[in-house]
C-alpha cells in the first residue's frame, strides 16, 4: 500500500531515535519514497549520513544549507507528502507542533502540510502521563492528526513503562492500513463487463466483433488498485487479469453475460459496461457445420438482451451505471441518447475517428459525460491511464451526497 507514497519522516531528540533507521528501511521496503526531516536535537541522537544513506535523499534539518545557501522550502515538502509520520515525536516537540511553535524545520513543515499527519509519542512514563503532554496531544487529536500511541505489553511496563515508542513494524502497519482504508474505491464491490460476445451460428462460425478487452481489463485493474472488490464478466479474449481483488466470469455469448451479471449486480455498488455486447444472434443454432450449398443463405437474427438497459432499470438509490459507446459519427449525440434510454450516470464515449481509439490499440481517447456537467475529456494515452482517469472519475461522484 505505500509503493509510491511521499512520506516526510521526522525525527526528533529521543532515544528511540536509532529506531527511526529501521523504521526508515522498513518505508523504503515497502516501496515509499521517503524524506528525512530533522530537528537539531534528533541529530544529537543519530546521524543524518545513517539516514540519507538509507532514503538516498539528503536529510533536511536547517532552513538553508549553510555552505550554499540553498533554501530548503518546508512548503514544498508538506505539498510533497503524501503523510507526515514523526517518530519518535517528544514532549518538546509535540508541545511546539500543538502550540505552532515553528522555531525548527521539522515543525515548520508539520504548520505547512496538507497530507495526514502522524505522530508516535516516545518519552518516559511520568513525561507522557503528565497533565501538558496529555492536553497537547489532545489538541493533535483534536487538529486531525493521527496519534500513534505508544507501545503497552508486558516489555514496555517492565522497562520504561507506557510512553516507549510503537514499534516499527506496528507504525508501517498502521500507515499501510490507513493509506488502504483511504483509497476513493475501498470496501466498494464494482462489477465490469469487458470484451465481445461471440453469437453461434454453427459449430465452428460465430457473429463477433473486434474488441480485445484491454479497456475492460485496464478498468479492472484500475478499479482493484483504487481498493474496490471487482468482478469482471468478460467475453471471448486472450488476457490475464493480475490484481488480487479481481473475480472473473468467462462467458461466450451476450446471453451468458446477462446471466452473469444480474446474478452479480444486486451486491456492486458500480456497473462498468465496458463490453462490446452483440445486439444480435442467430435465431437458430446448427448443431452441425453449415455446408456449402451456392445458394444465398439467409440468417435471422433475434435481438440479444440489452445488459445496460436492464441494469438501468433495476438500478437502486445510490447504485453507480457507468455505460461506454463506441460511435463513427454524431458521437456526443449518440452517447447522451444511450445514457437517457439506459438509465446510465455515465457514459463513456470513443470515437472510431480518433487515431489510437477504440478496438484493439492499447490507447484511446474518451469523453466521459455525466448527466450533470460539462463532458470531461480524458485525451490519448495508454488504456491503463485513461482507466485511471475514469476510476478518479466515478470515485468522486461515488463519495458525493447524491
Ligand atoms: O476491448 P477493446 O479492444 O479495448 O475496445 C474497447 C471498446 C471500444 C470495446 C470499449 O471502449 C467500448 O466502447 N465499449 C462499448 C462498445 C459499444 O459500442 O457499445 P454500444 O454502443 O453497443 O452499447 C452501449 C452500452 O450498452 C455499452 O456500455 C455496452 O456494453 C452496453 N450494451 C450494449 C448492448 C447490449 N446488448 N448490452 C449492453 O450492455
Amino acid at each position: 500500500m505505500l509503493k509510491g507514497k511521499h512520506i516526510i519522516l521526522g525525527i526528533t531528540g529521543s532515544i528511540a531515535a536509532y529506531k527511526a533507521a529501521y523504521l526508515l528501511r522498513l518505508l523504503i521496503k515497502r516501496g515509499a519514497e521517503v524524506q528525512v526531516v530533522m530537528t537539531p536535537s534528533g541529530k544529537e541522537f543519530i546521524t543524518p549520513v545513517t539516514l540519507s544513506s538509507l532514503s538516498g535523499k539528503p536529510v533536511v534539518s536547517e532552513f538553508f544549507t549553510a555552505n550554499t545557501g540553498e533554501w530548503h522550502s518546508h512548503v514544498d515538502l508538506g505539498l510533497w507528502a503524501d503523510a507526515l509520520l514523526i517518530a519518535p515525536a517528544t514532549a518538546a516537540t509535540i508541545g511546539k507542533m500543538a502550540n505552532g511553535i515553528a522555531d525548527n524545520m521539522l515543525v515548520t513543515t508539520y504548520l505547512s502540510c496538507k497530507a495526514p499527519v502522524f505522530v508516535a509519542p516516545a518519552m518516559d512514563l511520568d513525561m507522557y502521563a503528565h497533565a501538558s503532554t496529555q492536553r497537547n496531544l489532545d489538541m493533535l487529536r483534536s487538529y486531525g492528526n493521527h496519534i500513534i500511541e505508544p507501545a503497552t505489553g508486558e516489555l514496555a511496563s517492565h522497562l520504561t513503562g507506557k510512553g516507549r515508542m510503537e514499534e516499527p513494524e506496528k507504525i508501517v502497519e498502521i500507515l499501510d492500513r490507513f493509506f488502504e482504508t483511504s483509497k476513493p474505491l475501498s470496501g466498494k464491490k464494482v462489477l465490469i463487463t469487458a470484451g465481445p460476445t461471440y453469437e453461434k451460428i454453427d459449430p465452428v462460425r460465430f457473429i463477433g466483433n473486434y474488441s480485445s478487452g484491454k479497456m475492460g481489463f485496464a478498468l479492472a485493474e484500475a478499479c482493484a488498485e483504487a481498493g474496490a472488490e471487482v468482478m469482471l464478466v468478460a467475453g471471448p479474449v486472450s488476457l490475464k487479469t493480475n490484481h488480487s481483488s479481481i473475480d472473473r466470469i468467462d462467458v461466450e455469448s451476450a446471453e451468458e453475460m446477462y446471466r452473469a451479471v444480474l446474478s452479480e449486480y444486486d451486491r456492486s455498488d458500480i456497473a462498468i459496461m465496458c463490453a462490446a455486447v452483440a445486439d444480435y444472434a442467430p435465431e437458430t443454432v446448427s448443431d452441425v457445420k453449415l455446408k456449402r450449398t451456392g445458394e444465398d443463405r439467409i440468417l435471422r437474427l433475434r435481438p440479444n438482451p440489452d445488459i445496460a438497459a436492464e441494469l438501468g432499470r433495476r438500478k437502486r438509490p445510490g447504485q453507480c451505471l457507468v455505460g461506454f459507446a463506441l460511435e463513427t459519427n454524431d458521437e456526443e449525440m449518440n452517447a447522451r441518447l444511450k445514457m437517457e434510454k439506459k438509465n446510465l450516470d455515465f457514459i463513456v464515449l470513443n470515437s472510431l475517428r480518433d487515431a489510437g481509439a477504440g478496438f484493439q490499440c492499447d490507447t484511446n481517447k474518451v469523453t466521459v459525460i455525466g448527466k450533470q456537467g460539462e463532458p470531461m475529456e480524458i485525451p490519448c494515452k495508454p488504456k491503463i491511464e485513461v482507466a485511471a482517469d475514469i476510476v478518479d472519475i466515478i470515485g468522486r461522484y461515488v463519495s458525493e451526497d447524491r
